[in-house]
């Protein structure tokens, strides 16, 4: 599958696309600058040679992409996506966005009018089918050689969709999908990745989330 990354120059986009290649995908990084993209997809295939990762621009990204996973920062959403939506119409639209600030020396979770950035994703983009993922994967872990070891909720309304991701979510070595439930659901998991935050602050550690006592 060809996957697409709008704002895939950060580590986040850059660790899924490496996890995703090796899976054997072909991932588009997408920037706002294509060049910048082409330097990233550079710097991704110098860690495999067969890794096949490109670099362009957003839009390319999305239009050229089968699934498109959004990594931007949250405040970007409302600028960014509107110019995406007929490109993503009909497609899935992956959300790994958290809606976070840094204050006072630690993380704190903003309030989105739409409930979480995943909604907000899909009120941006009315057309696609909008599911959250990937929200409590740490990028440093992702961009590393070992297993993620981590489980990965996938919320959406679009069934197929959540299947879909959450049989994606597992090509990543030592990661488990959960199913979620609604997109709506996606505001938990987003607000789970703030807790993490002060976690690993406090521990030195890149915890992650493992959810017990299911078969
Ligand atoms: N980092 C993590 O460990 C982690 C873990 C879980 C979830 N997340 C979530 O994943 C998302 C990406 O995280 P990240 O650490 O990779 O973020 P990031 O490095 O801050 O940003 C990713 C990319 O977004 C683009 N961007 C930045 N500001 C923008 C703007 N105003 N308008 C349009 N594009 C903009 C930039 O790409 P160009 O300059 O190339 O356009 C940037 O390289 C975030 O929403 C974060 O909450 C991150």
């Amino acid at each position: 599958m060809k996957i697409g990354f709008v704002g895939g120059t950060g580590d986040e986009g850059m660790g899924l696309a490496y996890r995703f290649a090796k899976a054997g995908h072909t991932c588009v990084i997408g920037s706002r600058a294509a060049g910048k993209a082409q330097a990233a997809a550079d710097a991704l295939r110098a860690k495999g040679a067969a890794l096949r990762i490109e670099g362009a621009a957003n839009v390319d990204a999305a239009r050229d992409g089968e699934l498109i996973i959004v990594t931007t920062p949250y405040a970007a959403l409302a600028g960014t996506l509107p110019a995406l939506a007929d490109a993503l119409a009909g497609k899935i639209a992956v959300s790994t966005v958290v809606p976070m600030a840094f204050a006072d020396g630690g993380a704190a979770l903003l309030a989105v009018p739409e409930g979480s950035a995943a909604q907000q994703q899909q009120a941006l983009l009315p057309a696609a089918r909008v599911v959250g993922a990937f929200q409590n994967l740490s990028a440093k872990k992702l961009l590393g050689d070992r297993p993620v070891e981590a489980d990965v909720v996938v919320c959406a309304d679009d069934a197929a969709a959540k299947q879909e991701v959450m049989r994606l979510a597992e090509q990543i070595e030592g990661v488990r999908g959960l199913d979620g439930g609604a997109l709506a659901n996606s505001m938990m998991v987003e607000a789970i990745t703030v807790l993490l935050v002060s976690i690993n602050r406090n521990y030195k550690a890149r915890a992650g989330v493992r959810i017990t006592g299911i078969a």
